[in-house]
This record gives C-alpha cells, structure tokens and sequence, in this order.
C-alpha cells in the first residue's frame, strides 16, 4: 500500500459525505456533490467538452482549469461566459454549452 491508497477510515482528513446536488447540461441530468465546479460536475458526469471554438466548432472543455484560459466558458442560469472551472454548482443549475459564431468581417 502506498500513501496515495489510504482506506478511508484511516484517512486523517475524515472525509465526510457531501451534500447531494442536481443540475442539467444540455437537458442531461447530471448529480454531483455540493462544493464541485460546474467543470467538476460535468467532469464527474463524464461530459468532457461542453464548448465549441468559433472557428471550425472544435470541442473544448478544461483547459487550464484555474480561471486563465476562457475555454471552458459555458452559460448557466442564461448567465452567459461563465468559466465553468471557477463557478461552484449550485442544486438547480441549468448549464448549457456555449458557441459563438465570429462575426463577418465586411470589407
Ligand atoms: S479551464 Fe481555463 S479558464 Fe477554465
């Protein structure tokens, strides 16, 4: 055994159960714990792109995963732009994939 492979009983942090929550991404329902991201949440849920780029609608998900990179960008609530690394889930959240066409260069 490893220190990585603890028994949860003799772990020393006595990790206790989380509050249960559900949310839906793209109408999918998905449930997870209180205290996840919306990115952990979708993570957990086996959702790992929820973005496209605008250019070539390529999938996108977690990238830096500490709040830099704006690729995981999705709307929840119809709040939109929100990095779903940084948001903490809430029980209700309605999550949906974001993708926003570039805007046509006129010349
Ligand atoms: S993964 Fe980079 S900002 Fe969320």
């Amino acid at each position: 055994m490893t220190a990585r492979l603890i028994r949860a009983e003799d772990d020393p942090i006595e990790r206790r159960a989380a509050a249960r929550l559900t949310a839906t991404f793209d109408g999918k329902h998905l449930e997870g714990e209180a205290g996840q991201t919306v990115a952990g949440l979708l993570l957990a849920n086996g959702i790992d792109s929820w973005r496209t780029t605008s250019v070539n609608g390529r999938p996108r998900g977690l990238f830096c995963g500490i709040g830099v990179c704006f690729d995981c960008i999705v709307t929840v609530n119809d709040e939109r732009d929100v990095r779903a690394c940084q948001r903490r889930v809430q029980d209700g959240d309605v999550v949906c994939p974001q993708h926003d066409e570039l805007p046509e260069v006129k010349h």
